[in-house]
């Protein structure tokens, strides 16, 4: 059965490139039969946040956010792909993810980083862990670290040369875990409904 999957973004910048890894894993999801969409922060235009969702007056959130909060209700997994500013997270993403919390539980992360350079964000992704943990997401341990994102994938977010056919191939694992661990979590979550 389908899995409802949304992949996370967060740059708000205008040459921006992680987005080309968003769209792929957007694309390599989609084609293994899940029902995948990409929340691009940029796109969704939050302002700075000043209020929870949960803690805004019924229909008084921005319309941007209640329609995000009901689209996080129901996913049954989380991609979240993780570009780094120095060594740290991109802001948009974070602003877009801290003002949510009931919304996320019980259901898994993944978290896929990316940078300009051999690091790959591999910091920011480790920052990001334990967020998401924080927000009560499962946070799968497999990862992918792709960079310099340039060399990997191209504007049009296909794989490039070696280092694309070796995130092709890391991809495989990287999807299966995710699977198994989000049907887990539904399962569960239907043996026994989350008590908030
Ligand atoms: C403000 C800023 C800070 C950055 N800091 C880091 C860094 O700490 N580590 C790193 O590997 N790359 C860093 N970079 C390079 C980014 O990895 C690269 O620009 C990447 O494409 C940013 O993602 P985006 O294009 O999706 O915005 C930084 C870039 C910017 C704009």
């Amino acid at each position: 059965m389908a899995h409802r999957i949304l992949v996370l973004y967060g740059s708000y910048r205008s040459d921006r490139k992680g987005i080309r890894l968003a769209d792929y894993v957007v694309a390599g999801l989609g084609k293994r039969g899940d029902d995948v969409e990409l929340i691009d922060a940029k796109a969704v235009g939050l302002p700075m946040l000043d209020r929870m969702y949960k803690d805004a007056a019924p229909g008084s959130a921005p319309p941007a956010m209640e329609s995000l909060a009901a689209k996080v209700r129901g996913a049954d997994a989380f991609v979240f792909v993780t570009g780094e500013y120095n060594w740290g997270m991109q802001p948009g993403l974070k602003n877009l993810t801290d003002h949510f919390l009931e919304e996320w539980f019980w259901r898994p992360a993944a978290i896929v980083s990316y940078s300009a350079g051999r690091i790959a964000g591999a910091r920011s992704g480790m920052i990001w862990h334990g967020t998401l943990s924080e927000m009560g997401m499962v946070v799968i341990s497999s990862t992918l670290a792709v960079g310099p994102i340039e060399q990997v994938l191209n504007a049009q977010a296909q794989p490039l040369g070696d280092l694309g056919l070796r995130l092709d191939r890391d991809f495989v694992r990287f999807a299966d875990d995710l699977a198994w661990w989000t049907e887990a979590a539904k399962m569960q979550r239907a043996r026994k409904p989350p008590p908030y």
